[in-house]
């Protein structure tokens, strides 16, 4: 056996810890959207599935974002050797489990003289089942693209009307008049230049929205909404790349600012960009490790997969304020997994030069680390006001929780981190998180990830061995192994959330 082919076979088990999922619902098709609805799509790296051998293998994202209320994958292309095997097994378990899906071509990796190229390839999947259609027509995006002859692309997608909404930059003076919509890929606060705002240059998510609905008019707006941003890529990998953009709040903050806007449609970014750590799709789904199992190793984020539920319902239905979506209790919570004050010089990755022909590697804390508190963030989707306790190492902290969803931030504290809630003195549901927060440096590094938990306990989701098979490449540390080590949770559950556990 290759080795390949031995990481593959250890990932064949993983269906079996993924939670049930509800039936596919029996709502309008959407791929045949009109002019009024509103879609939801996440952002799909498909340059980190080769190891995919059938379509399969993507039925578990289909299902798990399908009944959160996602559209469609927005399926990121490269030019690798697998892409189109890999697009025709989306295409096939997108098709047999009721999603859309769209190709979003990579411009890091096309080119913008490749118009006739690219023309082609949507006409290839454009005729397929599960393509996603707007008004009728091919639904297209990219990732940057700026440049590129629209004119050219339809006439070459030969036998397809295309809905094209690129990832075009007004602010770059790019004609938009060929595109339907455009799609802002700038889902955090940055600095106008893809890093971290500076006191003197602090551009909001909000203010690129401004943008691009100033410079669309009437034409569609693909408005982005991520939970996170933290890449640490040192020298031990090429894309050597360093920084964080701020996050603290941002997923929840976001969705109630996407709520106020009501754009068309919404763009998660992303589903499975585990490098940049803005996945909310699980450890477990099936991919190969491009160096970020060092800051995604037992750092989940289905949480806030849950979170975005209700926000999807109540965008959907037009409404500008998520509470009467949420329906069941819940508890979010997230923290980085130690205060940013560690001192990690020593055993750090990043310490060292390495190439920074990109402007985005810096040494030692990720750019802009100054911009994460140490607090841990607490997410209530409460269908009634309840009492939550919080105990984040030797902090405790009592909150009075309203119904519909709230958030809240506790101190920081080194140690575990409990969380209950109760109502009229009855414990709704109580556990201690799996990860605790630790005074020291996570596998050596500078981790400026995030921990997702919630209460009840979500399903155990390790990364599988491809996921995981560079961990200790180029660490400065012996005590790291490429092996997930969280538990499985032992929250003390109440019946209901006893019923909520996955059964596999
Ligand atoms: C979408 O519209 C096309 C063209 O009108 C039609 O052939 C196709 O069956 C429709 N698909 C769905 C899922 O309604
Ligand atoms: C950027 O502006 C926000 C308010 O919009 C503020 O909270 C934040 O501290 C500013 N960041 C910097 C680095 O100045
Ligand atoms: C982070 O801390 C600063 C300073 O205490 C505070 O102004 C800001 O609101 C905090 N941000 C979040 C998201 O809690
Ligand atoms: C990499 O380039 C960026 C942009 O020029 C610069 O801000 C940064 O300091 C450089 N990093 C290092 C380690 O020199
Ligand atoms: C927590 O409290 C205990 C007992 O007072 C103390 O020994 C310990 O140092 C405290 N831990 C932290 C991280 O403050």
């Amino acid at each position: 056996m290759r080795a390949s082919q031995i990481l593959l076979a250890a990932l064949t088990g993983l269906g079996s810890l993924v939670e049930a999922y509800p039936n596919p619902d029996t709502t309008m098709d959407k791929r045949n959207s009109s002019a009024t609805d509103r879609l939801v799509f996440a952002h799909f790296m498909i340059g980190i599935t080769s190891d995919r051998t059938s379509a399969n293998d993507y039925d578990d994202d289909m299902k798990r974002a399908k009944s959160i209320g996602i559209d469609a994958f927005a399926l990121n292309i490269g030019v690798d050797p697998y892409t189109d095997t890999q697009l025709g097994y989306a295409y096939d378990s997108a098709a047999k489990n009721g999603m859309s899906v769209f190709i979003s071509f990579d411009f890091n990796w096309w080119h913008t003289s490749q118009a006739s190229e690219i023309g082609q390839k949507i006409a290839q999947y454009g005729v397929k089942p599960a393509q996603l259609k707007i008004d009728n027509k091919v639904f297209v995006s990219s990732f940057s693209g700026d440049g590129l002859d629209v004119a050219a692309l339809r006439s070459a997608a030969t036998g397809v009307e295309l809905f094209f909404a690129p990832n075009f930059h007004p602010a770059l003076g790019t004609d938009l008049s060929g595109v339907d919509g455009l799609l802002n890929w700038m889902a955090w606060p940055n600095n106008g230049n893809n890093k971290a705002p500076t006191p003197g240059a602090n551009v909001t998510v909000q203010a690129g929205d401004e943008a691009y609905t100033k410079a669309l008019g009437n034409k569609a707006y693909i408005a982005p909404a991520s939970a996170w941003f933290s890449t640490h890529f040192g020298p031990e990998v090429s894309y050597s790349k360093n920084w964080v953009f701020p996050s603290d709040s941002l997923w929840f903050d976001r969705w109630n600012e996407i709520l106020a806007l009501g754009p068309r449609f919404v763009e998660i970014v992303t589903w499975n960009d585990y490098g940049e750590s803005h996945y909310i799709g699980p450890l477990s789904s099936p991919h190969t490790d491009d160096g970020a199992s060092k800051w995604v190793n037992d750092m989940p984020h289905n949480g806030w997969l849950d979170m975005a539920k209700p926000f999807i319902a109540a965008f959907k239905a037009g409404a500008k304020s998520v509470d009467s979506y949420v329906t069941s209790d819940e508890l979010i919570y997230w923290y980085r997994p130690t205060p940013r004050g560690v001192n990690c010089d020593s055993t750090d990755t990043c310490m060292v030069t390495a190439s920074n022909t990109s402007g985005n590697y810096f040494m030692g804390r990720p750019n802009g680390w100054e911009d994460m508190n140490d607090s841990v963030f607490v997410v209530s989707l409460f269908t009634s006001a309840a009492t939550i306790q919080v105990t984040s190492g030797n902090n405790t902290q009592s909150i009075d929780a309203k119904a519909g969803a709230n958030i809240y931030t506790v101190p920081m504290g080194v140690g575990d981190q409990s969380f209950s809630v109760t109502r009229s003195g009855k414990t709704v549901f109580s556990g201690k998180s799996l990860k605790p927060i630790i005074d020291g440096c996570v596998c050596g590094l500078y981790n400026f990830n995030a921990y997702v938990g919630s209460l009840p306990a979500g399903f155990s989701d390790p990364l599988g061995s491809a996921g995981i098979a560079s961990l200790t490449s180029g660490l400065h540390v012996t005590t790291c192994s490429a092996t997930p080590s969280l538990g499985v949770a032992a929250a003390s559950l109440t019946p209901a959330a006893v019923a909520a556990q996955p059964t596999a």
